[in-house]
């Protein structure tokens, strides 16, 4: 029986936990397909899934996201056909492997002009970025947003698209290569949040009033000056915890910021069904065939690297996407 090669955890812990190992190639069942994976994503969730952030049952795979071709199918699915070119991002966990079974219905077919790469390194990433600015807030010309952490992966994709729409972007990074991506990327204005308060900056900035939403996706050590960058009844987006998640919130400071809106949202319920995977897919194709967003060219490792990989991630030595090539 042929083998596949890939990243197994036994135990939730430091990069080092995960091993390169192999196993059976799966087969598909009914409603499934067989992934042969030419690049896989590597996302910040993924190290969430290590360390047992979000815990899930041990032994297992890591990584939720890859492109590549359809080598089997299994009983039921009419599409994709063997041979078709697909991508996927929400899993099921274990994509950190040459070759993976999804169900047919979470993946999409790539259009011929989208390169693999591309895709393995931006759908979750893309589909991030979509639901953000186009469905939690349907951000435009009107709209004055900080978004943190704009050098890193979601965030060089939801600056250019911002711009895109027109919006007014402040963008946040760390140290001046960063902030000189962020700017480059059409960031309006952007803060060295290792060397410079937040929140000052951004009064400064709208001219006391404060921004509309706040895109906060590291957490943490934002948290509070997030909150105090938002006009009277802003928008607080927390959609990650890069730096550790945000804890023991007392609901009242809503009140005593500005009437506050919060929302701590996730992917899974923005591109639950098949509809709604589709349209954020394809509204998210159309920026990238437009050209309104570009995809930097990814930081690639091997797949037996991906301790690497981690390290590099949660180290914050990266910019933009990071893909392991098997
Ligand atoms: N809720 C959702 O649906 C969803 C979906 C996708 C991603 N996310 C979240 O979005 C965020 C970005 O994900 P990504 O994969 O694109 O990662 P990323 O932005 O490429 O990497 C995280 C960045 O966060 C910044 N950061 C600030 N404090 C940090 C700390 N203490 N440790 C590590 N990094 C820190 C770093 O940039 P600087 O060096 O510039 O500070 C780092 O490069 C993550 O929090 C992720 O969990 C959420």
């Amino acid at each position: 029986m042929a083998q596949v090669a890939g990243i197994k955890i036994a135990e939730f812990g430091g990069p080092e936990k995960m091993s390169f190992t192999r196993w059976e190639t799966p087969t598909p069942g009914e409603g499934e397909i067989l992934v042969r994976h030419e690049a896989i994503g590597v996302n910040f969730i993924d190290t969430y899934h290590r360390t047992g952030l979000y815990a899930v049952p041990l032994p297992s795979g890591i990584g939720l996201e890859a492109a590549g071709t359809v080598e089997a199918v299994g009983p039921g699915v009419s599409s994709p056909a063997v041979g078709d070119r697909v991508a996927y991002c929400s899993g099921p966990i274990g994509a950190y492997a040459e070759a993976h079974v999804i169900k047919a219905d979470r993946c999409v077919t790539l259009p011929d002009w989208l390169a693999s790469e591309t895709i393995a390194a931006s759908m979750l990433k893309g589909l991030t970025s979509q639901y953000l600015i186009r469905q939690i807030h349907r951000c435009g010309p009107d709209d004055t947003v900080l978004f943190h952490a704009g050098a890193g992966g979601v965030g060089q994709i939801a600056v250019q698209w911002l711009k895109h729409l027109g919006s007014t972007v402040i963008a946040t990074a760390g140290g001046a290569e960063k902030c000189a991506i962020a700017r480059a990327l059409g960031a309006d204005h952007v803060i060295d949040y290792r060397s410079e308060k937040v929140a000052p900056r951004v009064r400064e900035i709208t001219g006391g009033k404060g921004v509309r939403v706040v895109y906060d996706g590291v957490g943490k050590d934002t948290w509070l000056e997030s909150l105090d960058s938002l006009q009277t009844r802003g928008l607080m987006v927390s959609f990650g915890n890069a730096s550790g998640p945000v804890t023991g919130v007392d609901v009242g400071i809503l009140a005593a910021k500005g009437s506050l809106f919060l929302t701590r949202p996730t992917l899974v319920h923005y591109t639950a069904t098949r509809e709604s995977l589709q349209g954020a897919a394809d509204d998210y194709f159309a920026a990238l065939k437009s050209g309104a967003v570009k995809i930097a060219d990814p930081t690639v490792y091997a797949l037996k690297d991906a301790v690497q990989a981690h390290t590099d991630l949660q180290g914050r030595k990266t910019t933009g996407s990071l893909i392991l090539k098997p």
